[in-house]
């Protein structure tokens, strides 16, 4: 706590200093690591995804960060054998304090209890939680989108499976006496009800992933070239970054609003700095995981955001964390209730340089431009507002009736 400002929140009983969260990934695979982000004030870390029996996937990384579009995107990753996992988190326990240490994990064997003994090896070892990934889309979901024929049901094939997951959620939270934490996929459009489940079973706390399967961008002069270096082929990628906040935001928003105020809930998707931190707990996270923008910078810049968020709060006249979360809620009207103004567009002649963006508005019949003067017809005018977004000049505003 500092002037008041409380940005601590509360995991099942893990008190993290603050909501930053290092996503699990390639920035969570070593003792070092944790070192480090530790050392930079984040709250906690996910460690790197371990799978039991040992990854069948499991590939070189090839990673693409499409910079104009603010993407991405990655085809092959090197998972974590349990042993590997189990002995950073045994080793980063004895040399950390402040950080809140969640193995991200997965279990493929046959056996459900494979499950259980999994997760009791990872309590043994002093993990803060056990985290689920009930999420990736680059294992068996991607096996299954790509053609292939696959038994195997890992990360996001299961996290989409409403009947399979809460059993799954129930053995290990039945199992073991730290807080479980469900890692959700948004593929199968469920996640609101997939978290709902995962609670009911007694998650301590649910989170979205937002990462999605797609394609990067095709060269349609070599479209079977591959946007990869040092890879052969083309298939379908897990994308994240900030092109992908829209959606997470959605995930966040839903999953709040189905499970209500109590259930603690991670955001992630997209999350790089203050603002977009701050719109994942306005929709409801109390928490968000960070990924790729570490990938990108490291951990270094955020003891700055923490700072800053700090100043926010003050000037904002919000005390802790949950002061601003859901803040949204109130705001967001369904479809049928939304308020809309009767207005139209008007230009300003003085600014308008005839460019011509308007006249070309293909779903607008309102603009003309006789002797090349940009014109808007008041009474026709359906208040789209697209001209306002076009115009290079500035020239059009929006003004009610
Ligand atoms: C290269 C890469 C590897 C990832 N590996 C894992 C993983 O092993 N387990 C997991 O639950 N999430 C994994 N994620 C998902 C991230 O933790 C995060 O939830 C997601 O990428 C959205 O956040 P971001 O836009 O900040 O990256 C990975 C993401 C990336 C980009």
């Amino acid at each position: 706590m500092s002037n008041g400002i409380d940005i601590s929140v509360n995991l099942g009983g893990v008190t993290l200093r603050n909501p930053f969260l290092v996503g699990s990934g390639p920035t969570v695979k070593t003792v070092d690591h944790i070192r480090q982000a530790e050392d930079s004030g984040w709250g906690g870390v996910s460690v790197k995804l371990a799978i039991d029996p040992v990854p069948y996937l499991s590939l070189p990384p090839r990673y693409r960060w499409l910079k104009k579009q603010k993407l991405h995107i990655f085809t092959a990753e090197q998972r974590l054998t349990p042993g590997v996992s189990l002995d950073v988190v045994e080793k980063a326990r004895k040399v950390t304090k402040d950080i809140a240490i969640f193995p991200n994990i997965t279990y493929d064997g046959d056996d459900p209890e494979g499950w259980v003994k999994l997760a009791k090896r990872f309590e043994n070892a002093g993990a803060h939680g056990i985290e689920l990934n009930m999420c990736c889309p680059n294992m068996s979901f991607n096996l299954t989108t790509t053609g292939e024929s696959t038994e195997k049901a890992t990360g996001a094939s299961l996290g989409s499976d409403l009947v399979e997951l809460p059993k799954v959620v129930k053995k290990i939270v039945d199992s073991v006496s730290i807080p479980v934490i469900v890692k959700l996929t948004p593929e199968g459009g469920k996640i609101a009800q997939a978290a709902w489940q995962s609670l009911a079973a007694g998650a301590a706390a649910v989170g979205g992933v937002a990462n999605r399967l797609g394609m990067a961008d095709i060269d349609v002069r070599n479209p079977m070239g591959t946007i990869y270096r040092l890879q052969d082929s083309m298939t379908l990628g897990c994308l994240s970054g900030p092109w992908i906040r829209p959606l997470a935001l959605r995930d966040t928003y839903e999953m709040r609003y189905y499970n209500g105020p109590d259930s603690f809930i991670i955001g992630s998707g997209g999350v790089s700095d203050l603002s977009s931190a701050v719109q994942q707990i306005m929709t409801g996270a109390d928490a968000v995981w960070i990924c790729t923008e570490t990938m990108l910078h490291g951990f270094d810049w955020l003891p700055k955001t923490i700072e800053k968020l700090k100043t926010y709060m003050k000037e904002m006249g919000y005390s802790s964390i949950r002061d601003f979360r859901d803040l949204l809620h109130k705001n967001v009207a369904d479809a049928s209730g939304l308020k809309v103004h009767d207005g139209y567009a008007q230009v300003d002649l003085d600014k308008c340089t005839a460019c011509g963006l308007c006249w070309n508005i293909g779903h607008c019949s309102s603009i003309t431009h006789p002797e090349d003067t940009t014109t808007i017809d008041e009474s026709t005018c359906a208040a789209c507002s697209t001209c306002v977004d076009i115009c290079a000049a500035r020239a059009i505003a929006m003004v009610e009736r």
